[in-house]
This record gives C-alpha cells, structure tokens and sequence, in this order.
C-alpha cells in the first residue's frame, strides 16, 4: 500500500513535461543511487536517478521504458509532438482482451504506449501481451486480471499496475456488456448486470486510478493525465429495447462530466468516446453467438436471407456506410489526451449515425 504512493510520487518527480519514469517496485536494491525517508524523497531526488530506496518502503527501478528500467536496454521511441502523444507513456485499457478494448490496445501500442490489458479473462489479457511482446521485441504490454464490478479486485490491479511502472497516465474503461430486452420483460438481474459493469464499474476504476494521478500531478503540479470511457452512441440517443444498456451509457456521461468537475484540480481529464456499432467485433459478428447471427433466426430484418444481408442492413444506417472499429475510437482517445483544453466531453465516432444537438 505504500507503494501505491511513493511510486507514482517518483513518476511525478521524474516528469520530462509529458510523462514521467517507469518506476518498478522491489523489496530493496543493493546499492541504490539514492537512500532517503518518505519525508526526504522530493528534496533528495533529482531526474536521471536510476535506483532509489526509500526507507520502511521498498526499493524502485526507474528507466526510460520498461526494459531500461528493469536492466538498462532502452529501446523506447523517440518522437514527440503529434506523433508522441502516448508516446512511452502508461496506458490500461479494461475489457481489453477483445472486441474494440483489442483494437485500441492494439493501437496505443503502435503509437509507443505500454499498455495493461485488465480483463476478466485474464488468459486471454495475458495471451494478447505475449503476442503483442514478442511482435514489438520488447515490452510493451502486461495481462492483468480484474473484474471491474468487484472493487477488491479494482484495487488490486491498480496496486499491480502501480507497483509494476509506476503509475497510470491514461485510463480507458472499456469493458462493457449488453444485455437487450423489453423493459416489459427484462429482468431485474439482467437490468442490475449491465449497469454493473457498465456504470458502476466505471465509478469504482475512476475511484481507485484518480488516487494515483493525483500523487503523479502533486510534484510538479503539471502533470495532465487522462480517464477516458468507452460509451456507446446509445449514450447520446435512447435505444429501442435496449434500455439497461442505453440508461447505463447516459448515465456514464453524468459521471464523465461530475468527475471531470472534481478531478481537474489534479490535471486529469476525464472524456468520453461514444462509438457507433463494431459490426465486425465478436458482439455482432461471432458466428454462433452474435447479434446478425441472432437477428437473422429472429426474422428481425425483413426479408433478410443471410447474414450478410443483415449485415448490409445495419450498415446501411450509417452514413459513412461501415461499422466503427478499435482504431476509429483510438483516434478520439488520442484527441483527448492531446487536447489540454478539454475535459468532461462526451466525443461521437459514429460515421455520422448520431449527430450532437
Ligand atoms: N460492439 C459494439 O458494437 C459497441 C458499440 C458501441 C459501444 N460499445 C462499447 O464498447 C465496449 C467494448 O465492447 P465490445 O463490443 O468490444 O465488447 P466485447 O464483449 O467484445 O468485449 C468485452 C471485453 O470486456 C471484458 N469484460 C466483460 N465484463 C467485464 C468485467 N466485469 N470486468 C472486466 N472485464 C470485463 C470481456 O472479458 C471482454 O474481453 C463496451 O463498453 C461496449 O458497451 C460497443
């Protein structure tokens, strides 16, 4: 627990004005650069130390990325500007392990990032960071096991990812489920399931990372960091049976915007990205499981003989005339990070579907 403090204090103290060091916990290290006490550590550091112990705590690993940290072979991008934007920095993404979570870990990674995949299906979350590691030639993602309704489990992935790097500069809470129904119909465990995972999943992350960006911002007083929730366009506009889902999304946006009020004393921002359908994601196109599949046996789509002809259907809705995709909504995410000037937004990627007013 400690070290849920002290780590991201040494993140915040190494601050280059983007983002600050890996820092990784350890028991103790043999012949630190820098010994000090709690109360001595913002004196005594200075930017470039590589090792520190701080007395009654533990001992830190600090480094350019993750690897430079852990045995001295950086191998960190170097860019900045437009093209760094999360460059080197710490980002997690919940619900990761599939589905749009994939596509925008899979393109936080390409833009530099280290990213945490947190997902109930930790092996999947794991086999995903494998894959993507061994792709990339050095670390760039970690698995991480959480179920965001459980807060015990909340808390013990952020103390994870904390005592792995550091500290957490962007936070994407994307895991969500669906559940469809008539509210003539649908059931109060199915109602309550949703908005778990959904709303109250969303409070309890926000609760538990907002701690750590705030010790990242205190020394330095600088130091932007990002909440951003995967919301759906059923967040800007109702969704005919589909309440649980939509009321759950709308009810996110009241906490995007009453955390962004509270938290923008820490320098964290905290958005929205509110997407159109996935229609080549699991949710509508698992052969066996998903929605066309599920629509077509339905005879929800008039006429329709085929899978593909409800595909066309729903895609035909869009003006842009496609489903939306991870890397669709990791260009919002990358907006918002970039964007100082903003906080509390909700931000539709929707091929034009829903339009603000
Ligand atoms: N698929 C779409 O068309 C669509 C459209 C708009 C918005 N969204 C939103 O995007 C997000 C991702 O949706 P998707 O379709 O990619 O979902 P998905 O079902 O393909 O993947 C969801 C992931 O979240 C994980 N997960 C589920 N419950 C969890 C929990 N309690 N704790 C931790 N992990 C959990 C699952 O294991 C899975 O890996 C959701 O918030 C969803 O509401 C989806």
């Amino acid at each position: 627990m400690k070290t849920l403090g002290i780590a991201p204090q040494l993140r915040g103290l190494s601050f280059d004005g983007e983002k600050g060091d890996i820092v990784i916990s350890r028991k103790t290290i043999d012949q630190p650069e820098l010994t000090c006490t709690v109360d001595t550590l913002a004196e005594k550091f200075t930017k470039g130390t590589r090792s520190v112990v701080v007395e009654g705590v533990g001992g830190f690993l600090l480094g350019e990325d993750y690897d430079d940290a852990l045995n001295g072979t950086s191998n960190a991008r170097k860019v900045t500007g437009r093209a760094g934007v999360v460059n080197n920095k710490v980002c997690v993404v919940t619900g990761g392990a599939q589905g749009f979570g994939e596509g925008i870990v899979r393109s936080l990674i390409a833009e530099g990032a280290l990213v945490f995949i947190a997902d109930m299906n930790v092996d999947g979350a794991k086999r995903l960071a494998g894959e993507l590691n061994e792709q990339a030639g050095r670390t760039v993602a970690f698995g991480v096991a959480v179920n965001v309704t459980d807060e015990e489990s909340v808390l013990k992935m952020v103390g994870e990812v904390v005592d792995t790097v550091g500290g957490i500069d962007l936070f994407v809470s994307n895991a969500g489920v669906l559940k469809a129904g008539s509210v003539k119909e649908m059931s109060l465990k199915d109602f309550e399931f949703v908005t778990d995972v959904n709303y109250i999943g969303f409070f309890l992350c926000t609760k538990h990372v907002a701690p750590v960006m705030e010790a990242m911002n205190k020394p330095t007083g600088n130091y932007f960091t990002d909440i951003v929730t995967v919301s759906s366009k059923s967040a800007l506009e109702g969704s005919n049976k589909n309440g649980a889902y939509a009321g759950s999304k709308f009810g996110s946006v009241g906490l995007v915007q009453s955390f962004a009020k509270e938290l923008v004393a820490d320098n964290t921002k905290v958005n929205t990205v509110c997407p159109g359908n996935f229609f080549d994601g699991p949710l509508w196109s698992d052969p066996d499981r998903g929605l066309f599949v599920q629509y077509l046996n339905t005879g929800k789509v008039p006429g329709a003989k085929t899978v593909e002809d409800v595909k066309r259907f729903y895609e035909a809705q869009v003006p842009m005339n496609r489903g939306c995709d991870g890397a669709d909504v990791t260009k919002a995410i990358l907006y918002s990070v970039e964007q100082k000037y903003e906080t509390g937004q909700a931000i539709p990627v929707t091929g034009g579907q829903v339009m603000l007013n």
